[in-house]
């Protein structure tokens, strides 16, 4: 079945694809690569394409290890590919939205570009006013992952040198992509540390489920699982209070509109231009739980978000502003993706009430997140 599927991969594919051998059996997944360009520096950049027997499709690229592209079927049978981003790597290497990227090594702000752990401070390079965000300007975003295809998927590795970004201690990373037959794609971090450091990886995918650069975003009906979310100051640096959204323009316990009270006046909206914030996922006993539930009802299109995080950035593209013309030309206007970035609470290095994200020597940082895609 593999070979079958790897030679249709490999005919989906411009001149240059290779079809990788010894594909995974367990997923009925094939996996096949491509050139997707050069650095300033002469690194190549590789696109892996995983491929289930349904009709799912995911790229990756070697640089930032971001998902270029999602191809999930509608409820029609329909294909579309769900995710904004670039034909090519002139497009990543110029612009600031992260699309689809691996984002380390902290996921969103660090207030004040630095924190104290064990003792000692570290100042970071602020990138986001006075804030750093996404692990500051030459983040894991930035970097060229090396690629190795194992069961079932993508494993993408990196290694940050002690102080890179102002962080401290060497850290090995390791992102698998994986692609199932049940149209779920998984993602699963792990990294360790040679020093004391702080972590927090996520991916900044930006979904439109009815295509992307099909408008925007705002008939897509969320739920999230999440009865709290952590306010924010102005240069959306948690304030540390956990509040309830009860009663608030926050609550999506039960699936909502994104559009329904965007634009109310409230001033945490405001504060993110619409949402920007970090829901406080109602975790129970731990372990993996469903963290979102999105419904787009012209294409009967589903997303359903699961992680061991505790927390969840629900971001609407409200910087987005129709300047950006991404995959075969289409343009993206402001609010034309959303993105659901699983991760530990922003600036937590700083918030000793907030789950830690310390990683000491010895220990494994290991976290999973699914997207899992159907229709009805
Ligand atoms: C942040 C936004 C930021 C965006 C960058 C999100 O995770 O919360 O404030 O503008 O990433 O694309």
């Amino acid at each position: 079945m593999n070979r079958f599927l790897g030679a249709v991969g490999l005919a989906a594919l411009s001149t240059g694809a290779v079809a990788l051998s010894g594909s995974a059996d367990a997923a009925s997944l094939s996996v096949s690569v491509k050139p997707f360009g050069t650095m300033p520096d002469g690194q190549a950049v590789q696109l892996y394409r995983l491929e289930n027997s349904n009709g799912m499709e995911v790229d990756v690229i070697t640089y930032g290890g971001a998902i270029q592209s999602i191809k999930a079927p509608d409820k029609d049978g329909r294909v579309a590919d769900v995710a904004l981003g670039f034909d090519n790597l002139d497009g990543y290497l110029h612009t600031d939205t992260y699309f689809g990227a691996l984002i380390g090594r902290y996921g969103n702000r660090i207030g004040h570009a630095g924190f104290t752990l064990e003792g000692k401070a570290y100042k970071l390079p602020a990138n986001d006013a006075a804030n750093t965000l996404h692990g500051g300007p030459q983040g894991f975003d930035k970097h060229v992952w090396k690629a190795a295809e194992v069961p079932g998927g993508l494993e993408l590795t990196l290694v940050s040198k002690d102080g890179d970004e102002g962080f401290p201690g060497t850290l090995n990373v390791k992102v698998v992509y994986t692609v199932t037959d049940k149209n779920e794609l998984k993602i699963d971090y792990t990294a360790t540390t040679d020093k004391p450091t702080v972590v927090n990886l996520t991916n900044h995918s930006y979904f439109n489920l009815a295509g992307a650069g099909e408008g925007d975003v705002l008939q897509h009906q969320v739920m999230l699982n999440a009865d709290r979310f952590t306010p924010v100051d102005s240069g959306l640096i948690p304030t540390g209070e956990l509040k309830p959204v009860k009663g608030t323009p926050f609550d999506f316990t039960k699936a909502t509109a994104i559009g329904a009270r965007i634009d109310q006046k409230d001033e945490q909206l405001n504060f993110g231009k619409g949402y920007d914030h970090n829901w406080v996922l109602n975790k129970g006993n731990g372990g993996m739980t469903k963290a979102a539930e999105v419904y787009e009802p012209n294409s009967g299109r589903v997303l359903e978000v699961l992680t061991t995080e505790p927390g969840l950035q629900f971001y609407t593209g409200n910087f987005l502003d129709g300047s950006i013309h991404g995959k075969g030309g289409k343009t993206y206007g402001r609010r034309g993706g959303f993105c659901m970035e699983t991760q530990h609470y922003p600036d937590s290095p700083n918030k000793p009430s907030f789950p830690s994200t310390e990683l000491k020597p010895g220990q494994t940082y290991h976290t999973t997140t699914v997207y899992r895609f159907s229709a009805r």
